[in-house]
C-alpha cells in the first residue's frame, strides 16, 4: 500500500508517493534524490543517516516517512547555500574532519542541530554529544576541534542553513 507524504525538505514542500513502510532515509534518497543521507547499520547505531526533523537530529533508517508527514527536514543538503560551505563545513576542511567521508553527513547534521540548540558547549560536551555518530577512519579529535570552532558562526546567528 502506498501513501502520499508532505513534506518541506531543505526550504521546498514535496509530495513523494511512497509504499507506507519506507523509512524517511529511503523516502529522502529515493523519492527525493537527496543522496547525501548515507545508510550505513540502518539500525540506529552508526549515525551515518541523521537528519534533521523540526529542528531534532533524527536517525532517518528508524522512521519511517509517513512519520514525517508535515515536517520540516533538513538533510546535509541543505546545511549550506549553493556552491558555498557553510561556517561548520568550512571548519571541517580547515581541520581536516574527515577522510573517506561516509560518516560525515550523520555528524554535520548532528552537530548541525546540536549547535543550533547549544552554542556555548565546551569540548567535554561537544564529545558527549559525537558519542552517537561512529567515524572509521578520522579519529575525533579534529571533529571535536572543527564544531568547537564552529560555534561563533551559531552564537552570530549565522550558521548558513536553508531551513
Ligand atoms: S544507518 Fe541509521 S543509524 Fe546507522
Ligand atoms: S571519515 Fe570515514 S568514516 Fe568518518
Amino acid at each position: 500500500m502506498n501513501r502520499t507524504v508532505r513534506l518541506c525538505v531543505n526550504g521546498t514542500p514535496l509530495a513523494l508517493n511512497v509504499p507506507v513502510r519506507t523509512t524517511l532515509a529511503d523516502c529522502l534518497r529515493h523519492g527525493a534524490g537527496l543522496t547525501g543521507t548515507h545508510l550505513g547499520c540502518e539500525h540506529g547505531v552508526c549515525g551515518a543517516c541523521t537528519v534533521i526533523v523540526d529542528g531534532d537530529a533524527v536517525r532517518s533508517c528508524l522512521m519511517l516517512a509517513i512519520q514525517a508527514e508535515g515536517s520540516s527536514v533538513t538533510t546535509v543538503e541543505g546545511l549550506a547555500p549553493a556552491d558555498a560551505l557553510s561556517p561548520l563545513q568550512a571548519a571541517f576542511r580547515k581541520h581536516h574532519a574527515l577522510q573517506c567521508g561516509f560518516c560525515t553527513p550523520g555528524i554535520l547534521t548532528t552537530a548541525h542541530a546540536f549547535l543550533t540548540q547549544e552554542p556555548d558547549a565546551d569540548r567535554e560536551r561537544i564529545r558527549e554529544m559525537l558519542s552517537g555518530n561512529l567515524c572509521r577512519c578520522t579519529g575525533y579529535i579534529p571533529i571535536v576541534e572543527a564544531i568547537y570552532e564552529a560555534r561563533a558562526a551559531y552564537r552570530r546567528g549565522t550558521k548558513g542553513d536553508k531551513s
